[in-house]
C-alpha cells in the first residue's frame, strides 16, 4: 500500500449511506495515518452549508476543504480561503456584471444570500425551464466576461470564473503536493463533478447513484481510468478504491 490523494463530493457521495461512511472514514484515517495519504473534501456548498452537514454527520477533518464548487479551498483547517487560489480567480470577475444579464431571465431564482460567494453567483433553475441556457450563455459571453456555467442535478445552476471548478481546485492541489495522476482518485455523483473526471487522467470513481448528467457525459466521453460502481454513496467509493488497488 503507497500514499494517495483521495479527492471527494460530499453529498450524495462520501454522504448519503451512514454506515458505509464511518467504515470508509476509518479506513481513510488509519491509510493517512500509516502512509501520508491526503483527504479533501470537494462540495458545492458554502461555508455555511458545508458546517451544518459536517456537525449532522460528524465528518472528519480533511487535508483541504473545497467549498463553493472549486472557488474556495481551505488548507489544514484555515478559516480562510488560500489567498493564492483566490488572486487567481479574481482576474476578469464581476458579479455585478453577470447579475445585470442575469436578471432579465425571470425563470433564474436566486439561491439562498448564504449560496452566493465572492466567485460564485447562484440560481435555482428547474429542469423543464433548462432550454434557456443557450441564450443565457450566450448573453452572457458578449461581456466578455471569463465565467462558465455549471449546471446540477436539474435544478443548481452555477456560475463561476472560467479558471475555477472542482477539477482545477483538485488540480491545483495535487500539484502542490505533488502527487501523479495514477496516485489520485476523484469521487462524484453529479453534474458540478464532471470537471473532477474531465480536468486530466485522474482515477475516478463514479458512485452507483450518480446522476443522469454525470452517467451521459461519462458514456459519452469513457475512460479506463475512471469506475462506475455498482454500490451507492460510500460503499461505491469502497468498491472503487479496492478496484484501483489503493485499498485492500
Ligand atoms: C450546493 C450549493 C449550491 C450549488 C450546488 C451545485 O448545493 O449549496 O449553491 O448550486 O451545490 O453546485
Ligand atoms: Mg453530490
Amino acid at each position: 500500500m503507497t500514499k494517495f490523494l483521495f479527492v471527494t463530493d460530499l453529498d450524495h457521495t462520501f454522504v448519503g449511506d451512514d454506515q458505509a461512511l464511518l467504515e470508509l472514514s476509518d479506513r481513510l484515517q488509519r491509510h493517512r495515518a500509516e502512509y501520508g495519504t491526503k483527504i479533501v473534501y470537494s462540495t458545492g456548498r458554502s461555508p455555511t452549508l458545508y458546517q451544518e452537514l459536517q456537525l449532522q454527520k460528524n465528518l472528519f477533518s480533511p487535508d483541504a476543504l473545497v467549498l463553493s464548487v472549486g472557488t474556495e479551498i481551505y488548507l489544514d483547517g484555515s478559516n480562510n480561503p488560500d489567498p493564492q487560489w483566490s488572486s487567481i480567480l479574481s482576474q476578469g470577475w464581476d458579479s455585478q456584471k453577470i447579475l445585470s444579464i442575469t436578471e432579465q431571465f425571470p425563470e433564474l431564482v436566486l439561491q439562498p444570500d448564504t449560496e452566493q460567494r465572492p466567485f460564485k453567483v447562484s440560481f435555482f433553475l428547474k429542469a423543464e425551464l433548462s432550454g434557456i441556457l443557450p441564450q443565457l450563455e450566450s448573453e452572457l459571453q458578449k461581456t466578455k466576461l471569463n465565467i462558465k456555467l455549471i449546471y446540477s442535478s436539474g435544478i443548481d445552476l452555477d456560475i463561476l470564473p472560467l479558471t475555477s471548478d472542482k477539477g482545477q481546485a483538485m488540480q491545483f492541489l495535487r500539484q502542490k503536493w505533488e502527487f501523479a495522476a495514477e496516485q489520485t482518485v476523484v469521487c462524484g455523483d453529479s453534474g458540478n463533478d464532471i470537471a473532477l473526471f474531465a480536468v486530466g487522467r485522474e482515477r475516478g470513481i463514479i458512485v452507483g447513484n450518480a446522476r443522469p448528467e454525470l452517467i451521459q457525459w461519462h458514456n459519452q466521453n469513457p475512460a479506463d481510468y475512471r469506475y462506475l460502481a455498482q454500490n451507492r454513496c460510500a460503499a461505491g467509493i469502497m468498491e472503487g478504491l479496492t478496484y484501483f488497488g489503493f485499498l485492500e
